[in-house]
């Protein structure tokens, strides 16, 4: 996810622009850059790391230019430096775009555009925009525009300009762009936040459209060319709200993301039923794998154990990384060491990483933030492309997690030569239009978060890959409503914890249809003979369940190895809205950071 925004008007850009980024650095902020057209000529800057950066790089320079495209970024593809950052540029330097998107066929159509002598300066998909325009560029930069656009497969939000032409060209796929109306200027933006304080008066581009914006406003048409007429809002939300996108914790917002971070992290690895990854690994020489990670990564380690373990059938050992690092592992060139981490800046998952490679290990990565140090120190890895995650509490990149470890754990049965079962690739294909269905039973949750919110202690229950979500549930309750909460294996209650159990520890019980139903049916009969509150998560009009447990949370059904991406969500739901209700800062819940850079 990145931000973009563009401007036409009267006044000099170059404040406008920087304003406007700061506004969308909630979408991305590792790298931004600006693009002026000033006096016949490109005016550009770009830098590493937040605006601020690129602010101070312009603080001297009398920048006068009147047209201007700017734009934040959160790297999908190429590490977030000064040349991948956007704006990116033509051969000849003469037409600059910005892009938010993925560009799912950019290695083809780089090939092509190399071997027609186009010279390429960046890692990113994004730069492929720029030379295709420049391709077909004859003089009209708005057909340029479109007859680029009609190669590319995948998602954008896209603005250019040519330095011969006074206006700016805006289209979106898939990725937000919004004209706002000003008095004499118009601007163009990802979102709402970057030109509020210039206008409330927007129009919303949707998937297809083309803007053509010049001294006389904006005129917006399809890809065909023909006129479009869009209706013109005015904006009610503030500032905040909409940097929220009217979600009143980006924990909420992220949690109600997770069915498009799952679209975005399964983008480009499923094409003809066959899973593509590109991994820089030796496969044959694995005999074993080790997952490291920590808090909720950790947890999808455990849940990459039985997957890996089920579908590749090789061990699979996980470790808190933080103990990892000092046990001194027996570690050899036979070892594949996984390393899970949103951040990518995790201090214990990093040692580990390092401790396992200077072992011999072959490593891979599984990480959210591209360029980050874990990702730019193994041998290969999974960008989980769910975006930007702000709330401490981790939740899309969990399921995201999940799903690349499923990815993985296909993509190597597929190389050890076995054909991936095509309903299971659909139910992969799906997961996401299933997760949204999920979130729509929030209501219930909700219901239960109240009756639920003073009580001091809870258990969470689960058997087989329902453990590990267990665990997440109980990790996320404590994390953010700072409720104690303790995540079992459903069995291991008779060897202790059961003695905890009375009506002051409501226990919720992972009980969605798998091998193990008929069992965590008798540990729920357990905690009722004791006195016991049972919430459980079911996925089957399961009777018996419902004739035991107190509450009942129902999911669709899905295949085991994906249930712990829908399950889980039940259990994201009700943490957030006990803590909600509690009053607390869910985002930046007391003593936590987001990425724990030290030991
Ligand atoms: C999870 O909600 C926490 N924010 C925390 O446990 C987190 O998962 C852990 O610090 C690991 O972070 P990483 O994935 O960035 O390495």
């Amino acid at each position: 996810m990145c931000g973009i925004i563009g401007y036409y008007g009267q006044h000099p850009a170059s404040k406008i622009l920087i304003d406007g980024l700061k506004r969308l650095e909630y979408r991305g902020y590792d790298s931004s850059g600006l693009c002026l057209v000033e006096d016949n000529k490109l005016v550009c800057y770009k830098q590493a790391g937040p605006v601020t950066y690129l602010e101070g790089a312009i603080a001297h320079q009398d920048l006068k230019g009147h047209i201007g495209i700017a734009h934040t970024r959160w790297a999908t593809h190429g590490a977030p430096n000064e040349i991948n950052a956007h704006p990116h540029f033509d051969c000849h330097h003469q037409i600059a775009i910005v892009h938010n998107g993925i560009i799912e066929n950019y290695q083809a159509l780089k090939q092509l555009l190399s071997s027609e002598g186009h010279v390429f300066t960046s890692e990113t998909d994004s730069e492929v925009l720029a030379h295709l325009i420049e391709k077909f560029y004859t003089g009209s930069l708005e057909e340029a525009v479109i007859k680029a656009l009609a190669l590319i497969e995948g998602s954008y939000g896209l603005v250019a300009l040519h330095v011969n032409e006074n206006k700016l060209v805006a289209a979106r796929r898939s990725s937000p762009l919004v004209i706002g109306i000003g008095q004499g200027e118009t601007f163009i933006a990802s979102d709402v936040p970057a030109i509020l304080n210039h206008t409330k008066d927007v129009v919303y581009l949707e998937d297809g459209d083309l803007a053509i914006i010049d001294e006389g406003g904006y005129q917006i048409k399809n890809l065909a060319g023909e006129p479009l007429d869009r209706r013109v809002e005015e904006v009610k939300l503030n500032i905040d709200q909409i940097e929220k996108k009217g979600y009143k914790h980006f924990m909420l917002k992220e949690i109600f993301e997770q069915p498009q971070s799952l679209v975005n992290v399964l983008a480009g690895r499923i094409t003809n039923n066959q899973i593509k990854l590109s991994l820089n690994w030796h496969r044959e020489a694995i005999e074993r794998i080790i997952i490291a990670a920590c808090g909720t990564s950790w947890h999808s380690a455990l849940i990459g154990k039985y997957l890996l373990e089920e579908i590749v059938g090789l061990p699979v050992e996980v470790d808190y990384a933080s103990e990892f690092r000092y046990r001194h592992p027996l570690v050899n060139n036979h070892d594949l060491f996984i390393a899970i981490s949103q951040s990518g800046e995790t201090a214990d998952t990093l040692a580990a990483l390092r401790e396992a490679k200077n072992h011999g290990a072959q490593s891979l990565g599984i990480v959210n933030v591209v360029g980050s140090t874990v990702a730019r120190e193994v041998d290969s890895g999974i960008y989980l492309h769910a975006g930007p995650e702000i709330g401490v509490a981790s939740t899309k990149a969990f399921t995201a997690q999940i799903t690349a470890l499923l990815l993985l754990a296909f993509y190597w049965r597929q190389e050890m030569g076995y054909k991936i079962d095509e309903s299971i690739l659909s139910e992969l294909r799906h997961l996401p239009a299933v997760v949204e269905k999920t979130l729509k039973a929030n209501g219930q949750v909700i219901e239960l978060a109240r009756r639920f919110m003073n009580f001091e202690h809870f258990l969470y229950l689960g058997r087989g890959l329902n453990f590990p979500v267990a665990l997440e549930g109980a990790l996320k309750l404590k994390e953010i409503s700072y409720i104690h909460a303790e995540g079992y294996p459903a069995a291991e209650i008779k060897h202790g914890p059961i003695a905890l159990i009375d009506d002051n520890m409501p226990v919720v019980v992972l009980a969605t249809k798998n091998d193990l139903s008929d069992k965590i049916l008798s540990n729920i009969q357990e905690i009722k003979a004791r006195g016991g509150q049972v919430i459980a998560i079911v996925d089957q009009d399961y009777e018996v369940v419902k004739k035991l447990a107190d509450y009942l949370i129902s999911v669709p059904p899905v295949h085991v190895w994906f249930s712990p991406v829908i399950n889980v969500i039940p259990l994201q739901l009700l943490a957030y809205y006990i803590a909600d209700a509690k009053g607390l800062d869910v985002d930046k819940p007391r003593n936590l950071a987001k990425s724990v850079t030290v030991e």
